[in-house]
């Protein structure tokens, strides 16, 4: 098991949809012994109702609020010590600007960068993403490539050109980068 040292901050996974993020949070989890928090998962047992179910009912704005307000408990528990966690997130917790700027300042927030091809391939049998049951999966993906980029970069302190990575690669490639990203809390 890694001896990270985090400074009681987390770990926060964000990408596209099929980026990885829950298998590379998984894994790092097991290396870092680390809890794992799935931010879609806690909020699909907030609410009793599937992603799907969520978006068909109450639309997507309301699953953007409940997004937000997980994101602030979150920031809250970390700022009252509650520990360290590794996070993965919704592909769309990037669109408010609040997410963002507390995504900047709860730890270190990792971009999982992934192609086009390898998105098309990772998301090709999934059912519970509301925004890919479209004809024209490669489009929508394409296009939300391009919108959400430039708002991954605001959001994160690192980027991992992750497309055709094992996960077990990405999981080494983030944790140099923690040992020395987290070194500045250690000193602060
Ligand atoms: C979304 C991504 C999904 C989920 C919801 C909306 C998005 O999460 O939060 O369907 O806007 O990109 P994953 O990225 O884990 O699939």
């Amino acid at each position: 098991m890694s001896n990270l040292r985090t400074a009681g901050r987390p770990i926060v996974l964000i990408g596209l949809m099929g980026s990885g993020k829950s298998t590379v949070g998984r894994e790092l989890s097991r290396r870092t012994g680390l809890p794992f928090l799935d931010m879609d998962a806690v909020i699909e047992e907030q609410v009793g109702k599937s992603i799907p179910d969520i978006f068909r009912e109450k639309g997507e704005a309301h699953f953007r609020a409940l997004e937000t307000a997980l994101l602030r408990y979150i920031e809250n528990t970390v700022q009252s010590g509650a520990g360290a966690h590794i996070i993965s997130t919704g592909g769309g917790v990037v669109l408010r600007p609040e997410n963002r700027e507390i995504l900047r300042r709860l730890g270190m927030t990792v971009w999982l960068n992934v192609d086009l091809p390898n998105l098309l391939l990772r998301t090709a049998r999934a059912q519970n993403r509301p925004l890919l049951q479209v004809d024209d999966r490669e489009e929508t993906l394409r296009r939300l490539l391009v919108e959400r980029s430039p708002l991954y970069t605001q959001a994160s302190h690192l980027r991992i050109n992750s497309s055709g990575m094992k996960a077990s690669d990405v999981v080494d490639s983030i944790l140099r980068h923690a040992g020395k990203f987290f070194k500045r809390y250690r000193r602060g």
